[in-house]
């Protein structure tokens, strides 16, 4: 397990340099092909360490980054780098109860940006505005909320306080003028830095605070920025885009940017082959920051791994850091309270039983984790339940799943923990 442990952060590791050289290499297209090949075959090897839906988000990295190599070979007449055919084999065989797999030999589409917006419950964008590889801010910008709220967050209090407080203070800054008065100038401008292991729910929050700015806070704006977003095969457009984006951030009294993967963007410029490109994005990155305060009142959170690998300056700005670990043992038998809930029997103490089994055994687990056991179990009950009763879609509830099934899932999950790397995220001044 340790041995898991250790290959799976290399690979994350080996994929994150390979993507800041891809970066870096941006002005010549052999080499960007050469790393993005890097960076997907590390996550073709991470898909078959890993399980379930994290399994799956790797073969899809996968396929994208071929996909991106492949096009620039193309362009430049070199040979394509083949997509693995199929779904890697878990580690672990699992029931054949999950939805079909996303084939590797099926790439998403060209065009990362919008893809991820939709999650986001972004609305899609007309063609003006469009630059060379058709993206627009409002690609990636919220328009309605969505359905993640901060009531189902788990463990997130402190992170939902921060950004709740923040946004209360705001608004009475204009009626309480004269305590307001009396308080520093730049009181309000605060960005915050969520950090944490893969899977707690950094990215999660982010539509969580969305939801929460668009119902909430009068002439809000939010937009979430995924790294791909900045990753572009043409020269210089990367940096259009940050403008584009805090150009249209301008427009709003209240714009909230979300930076998923910050250490992807700001890359610590102190690294040895750290190149021209990644400075120029941080450099103007850090000057949008700072030219956009006095005209609005941006409020910029990252989310990242790897907080040591986010460029200082970048890092300094966030003084709102919030440690997002995982779930206590009480967070998870919760969540699996309420999760599993529909999916077992009525009968008295069956419920909590299973939940405590579940949580007992599973040790280092992720909300992520989590979230795919209620995923497959969900699945299970309604492929039986539906096969039960063919012809009765009037159904109103499960057939109740044995225990011993529900543990059988758990067992099947791997948990991946490396102490040296949690043990460094809990203390900054190792960073
Ligand atoms: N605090 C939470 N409460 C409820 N569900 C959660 C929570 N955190 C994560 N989840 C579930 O786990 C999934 C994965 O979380 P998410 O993608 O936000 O993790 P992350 O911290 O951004 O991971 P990474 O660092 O790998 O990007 C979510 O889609 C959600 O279903
Ligand atoms: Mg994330």
């Amino acid at each position: 397990m340790a041995d898991i442990t250790r290959s799976i952060v290399e690979l994350q590791e080996k994929y994150h340099a390979a993507l800041r050289q891809a970066g870096r290499a941006n002005g010549n297209l052999r080499l960007r092909a050469k790393y993005l090949t890097e960076a997907a075959s590390a996550q073709y090897e991470l898909s078959k360490l890993t399980r379930g839906s994290s399994s799956d988000d790797h073969v899809n990295e996968c396929s994208r980054l071929l996909q991106e190599a492949n096009q620039i070979k193309e362009q430049l007449g070199m040979q394509d780098t083949p997509a693995p055919q199929s779904q890697p084999a878990p580690a672990v065989p699992v029931p054949p109860v999950q939805p079909a797999p996303v084939p590797v030999s099926a790439p998403a589409p060209v065009q990362p940006a919008p893809q991820k917006a939709q999650e986001n419950n972004v609305q899609g964008s007309s063609t003006e505005g469009l630059d060379v590889e058709g993206f627009s801010p409002e690609s990636i910008q919220m328009k309605e909320p969505g359905n993640v709220s901060f009531d189902g967050l788990i463990g997130m209090d402190h992170a939902v306080s921060v950004v709740t407080t923040f946004f209360k203070n705001r608004h009475n800054m204009k009626t309480y003028t004269h305590l307001a008065a009396q308080m520093p100038k730049d009181a309000m401008v605060m960005d915050i830095m969520l950090y944490g292991p893969p899977g707690t729910g950094k990215t999660y929050f982010m539509k969580a605070i969305g939801n929460y700015v668009l119902k909430t806070v009068p002439n809000s704006a939010f937009f979430i920025l995924p790294p791909d977003v900045l990753r572009t095969k043409h020269v210089g457009v990367s940096g259009d885009r940050l403008t584009s984006i805090f150009r249209e951030m301008e427009k709003y009294e209240n714009p909230v940017l979300c930076i998923d993967e910050i250490d992807a963007l700001g890359a610590s410029r102190d690294g040895a082959n750290q190149g021209q490109y990644v400075t120029d994005l941080v450099t103007q990155l850090l000057q949008l920051i700072d030219g956009v305060k006095g005209k609005s009142d941006v409020l910029l959170i990252g989310g990242t791994n790897f907080p040591w690998n986010v460029d200082p300056a970048i890092i300094s700005r966030m003084t709102e850091r919030v440690y997002i670990g995982l779930p206590t043992k009480e967070a998870v038998t919760g969540y699996l309270t309420k999760g599993l809930k529909p999916f077992v029997s009525k009968e008295a103490g069956v419920l909590e039983k299973v939940a405590s089994d579940v949580a007992g055994m599973l040790e280092h687990v992720t909300m992520r984790d989590l979230s795919t056991l209620i995923n497959r179990v969900s699945n299970e009950s309604f492929f039986t339940t539906t096969q039960a009763y063919p012809d009765n879609p009037e159904i109103a509830e499960f057939i109740p799943l044995e225990p011993e099934r529900i543990r059988l899932y758990a067992s099947k999950i791997v948990t991946v923990y490396d102490p040296e790397y949690n043990d460094r995220l809990v203390h900054p001044e190792k960073w």
